[in-house]
């Protein structure tokens, strides 16, 4: 296996460029505060209400005001990628970004998506995503965001949002907050108790407000019973004052339900403007009356509009910013700049090392030059039509490499995995026989007739306004979709070697596969965007190894989980409370099948050595300090053990002491991955903020560390923790 090396990952690591984050509030606050005093009213209130729906190139636009040479702001979809334009990337999903573990490719993934977006003149790039959080394994858009754990979904926010802001775009942090279903998302409330709120749903937001974040998009469900966009604890209260949030809060598009509550509330624009262009408009002229009637302080307005220029100015956007030109939204996204780079680096980076190897029995993989290969099942190709074919991807027809609704973008080619297949097999000599029906009778013949069969299956999800196979966002099952265990039950049953490669949304119930005796991998290859194909034949074939680990828990059984979407009226009590996912099964002891942050290798790595500092917390620390200082370093040894070159994601996770309320087994409070040569050794070291270290005291109202003896773990998994110390505190 001497092909297998660490080559190709580091000539990408290579040419991507350091960027460096610069968050200077206080200078754009007093250009904002200078811009504001020449603006009217009337002015001010085009700043803040949309055109109106379709009117204006982008999915949210506003009016210009040219005397202080602002133009009208371009807001754009999405988390992705840039939404309905054409020669831009299609990125692989942020669940595929989050399983890498990788945060300087989830950095670069930033950078990118924020060149793109500025290079076609969008000043706001309506992304990243952390709510939902994902707490349902069956919501219709956890794949937009990186993971349901709050750590690694807070620092992946962080990377991306420093990423976008420094090629110059607003970064958009949503949605901002408890929209963890589609079904009934515009009516239903989501009752999330407070330390519930602190320690999971808000915590990435947090780190996002930390990282700089321009803008904050507001969700169209209810919390505690009052509509997100309308609630001023949740707006003023807790992401202004209590998270010092700086920028703007703008609706979802419809989320604003009415002219002055929104506005008390701590709303800064409401978009589309109109009611989805039935001119309607709750602010526009209404807010011009409510605030000259005195209804609303004029204080209030001039807040909205320095918080909106501020943001436009601390990223720069009044220096040769490029305009929006011959291109727009409603033309299918034509007439644009080619705005693509070297992104397809990044991007295929990401569709490789996302990848999760849950089996590899009697290492089948990496393939080593087989004389035949059958490739199974219709996820293997393109759409025949087109990758593009259905409106915001609004189908489920060939290889799946994104969900669909507003979290999309046009492919500007999607490589599929047969053909990237194809392609390796004829340097190898290797016959491919295919089947590319989900038919399991042809499945079958075709895999009796390889030495080794690849069968595809997938399982699909998306925003609730599209109903694609009967599922109107939301999903269905956690069985894969078209009878995939079928089909791989025939194929396994005519063929000894089987290796199956999933893509998917989220976690599947893979009981039925494991049963089957002849699959001998498992190859998890998430959402992997346009390069989906070239990513997969890197990791099949072992030109890298396989470095992703799972950003979930894949379960036995779908009622293992904690949390489920809701039926009645959606509305949730949120009573599986901190316990989401592992930490869920952690409390039950249950045994997932495969747990969170499991991933195989074609390598081994081990463990050794931890050493705390300090080990003795000083007294005064838990409160003294800011609750991102680092106030513990952790390190230890992992070693590449193994034949090949390969990467480990090494995690961290912490217990409290038992003096603090009842809280989860283990937490993860940190991760790194690191590249190792064979036999290569390194130190990772784990940063441990102060808010890595505390509970939400609802009381206090204040993030408290406990006194006591904290265990620390470092491991490969949740599951698989090879070191272990304490910290005391
Ligand atoms: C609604 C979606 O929830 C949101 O994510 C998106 O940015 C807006 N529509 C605009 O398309």
């Amino acid at each position: 296996m001497k092909h297998l090396g660490s080559a190709s990952l580091l000539a990408i690591s290579a040419t991507f460029r350091t960027v460096v984050a610069d968050v200077d509030w206080t200078t754009a606050y007093s250009k904002a505060t200078t811009a504001l005093g020449k603006l009217t009213n009337q002015e001010k209130i085009g700043i803040v209400t949309g055109t109106g729906w379709e009117k204006g190139p982008c999915v949210g636009n506003t009016s210009p005001v040219a005397k202080i040479g602002l133009p009208s702001l371009c807001l754009q979809d999405g988390p992705l990628g840039v939404r309905y334009a054409q020669n831009v990337s299609a990125f692989p999903a942020g669940i595929m970004a989050g399983s890498t573990w990788d945060v300087d490719l989830i950095r670069e993934r930033g950078v990118a998506m924020g060149e793109e977006a500025k290079g076609l003149g969008i000043h706001v790039l309506l992304g990243p995503v952390s709510g939902p959080l994902g707490k349902n394994p069956r919501g219709g858009r956890n794949w937009e965001g990186f993971s349901n754990d709050p750590y690694l979904a807070g620092i992946a926010m962080a990377e991306t949002i420093k990423g976008m802001q420094s090629a110059g775009v607003q970064a958009n942090a949503k949605h901002y907050i408890g929209n963890e279903q589609e079904k009934f998302r515009g009516s239903a409330t989501a009752n999330i108790p407070d330390r519930v709120n602190h320690e999971l749903y808000l915590w990435p937001f947090a780190d996002a407000v930390k990282a700089g974040v321009a803008s904050v998009m507001c969700s169209y469900n209810r919390v505690n019973g009052t509509y997100v966009c309308e609630h001023e604890g949740a707006l003023e209260g807790v992401l202004k004052r209590e998270l010092g949030f700086r920028g703007w809060v703008v609706s979802d598009w419809g989320a604003q339900h009415t002219t002055n509550g929104s506005a008390f509330a701590g709303l800064d624009m409401a978009m589309p403007g109109d009611g989805f262009g039935n001119n309607k408009y709750l602010w526009g002229e209404s807010l011009a009356t409510a605030v000259s009637s005195g209804e609303i302080p004029q204080s209030r307005l001039d807040d909205m509009v320095t918080r909106i220029l501020a943001s436009y100015y601390l990223v720069g956007q009044d220096k040769e910013y490029p305009s929006v030109q011959g291109w727009s939204s409603w033309n299918g996204g034509k007439g644009g700049p080619n705005v693509q780079g070297d992104h397809k680096k990044v991007a295929r980076a990401i569709a490789r090392d996302g990848i999760v190897l849950l089996k590899n029995e009697g290492n089948i993989l990496p393939l080593k030059k087989p004389k035949s290969l059958a490739i199974v099942g219709s996820d293997a190709i393109v759409n025949p039509s087109g990758p593009n074919a259905c409106v915001d991807r609004g189908c489920n027809i060939g290889t799946l490499a994104m969900g669909w609704g507003s979290g999309t973008a046009e492919f500007p080619y999607l490589v599929g995995p047969l053909d990237a297949i194809q392609a390796q097999a004829k340097l190898d000599n290797t016959t491919i026989v295919s089947s590319i029906t989900d038919t399991p009778a042809e499945g079958a013949t075709a895999a009796a007739a390889a030495d080794t069969a690849i069968v595809f299956i997938n399982s699909h999800a998306g925003e609730g306004y599209i109903v694609v196979e009967g599922s109107d966002g939301d999903r269905l099952t956690l069985s894969p979709a078209h009878n995939g265990n079928d089909l791989v039950r025939s194929v396994a049953s005519s063929n000894p070697n089987t290796i199956v490669v999933i893509h998917s949304v989220g976690p599947l119930i893979l009981e039925p596969i494991l049963s089957f005796p002849s699959v001998k991998a498992i190859v998890w290859a998430g959402l992997p965007g346009q390069e989906s194909g070239n990513g997969l034949a890197d990791i099949l074939y072992g030109k890298t190894s396989p470095s992703g680990k799972l950003p979930y828990t894949i379960a036995r059984r779908d009622e293992d989980y904690g949390g489920d979407v809701k039926g009645g009226n959606g509305d949730d009590e949120y009573s599986e409370g901190l316990y989401v996912d592992y930490r869920y099964f952690d409390k039950r002891g249950i045994k997932p099948r495969f747990e969170f942050g499991f991933g195989l290798s074609y390598t081994t790595f081990t463990y050794s050595g931890l050493e705390i500092t300090p080990s003795t917390l000083s007294p005064s620390i838990g409160l003294s300090s800011d609750l991102y200082d680092t106030i513990v370093t952790v390190t230890t040894a992992v070693t590449n053990n193994g034949t090949v070159a390969g990467a480990e994601a090494a995690q961290f996770y912490v217990s409290l002491p038992s003096s603090a309320p009842e809280s989860p087994v283990r937490q993860l409070r940190g991760f790194k991955k690191v590249m190792l040569g064979v036999g290569e050794s390194k130190t990772v070291k784990f940063d441990l903020r102060r808010k890595d270290l505390s509970y939400w005291d609802v009381v206090a109202q204040q993030w408290v560390m406990a006194k006591g003896e904290y265990t620390v773990w470092v491991g490969a998994s949740s599951r698989d923790l090879r070191v272990s110390g304490v910290l005391r505190g």
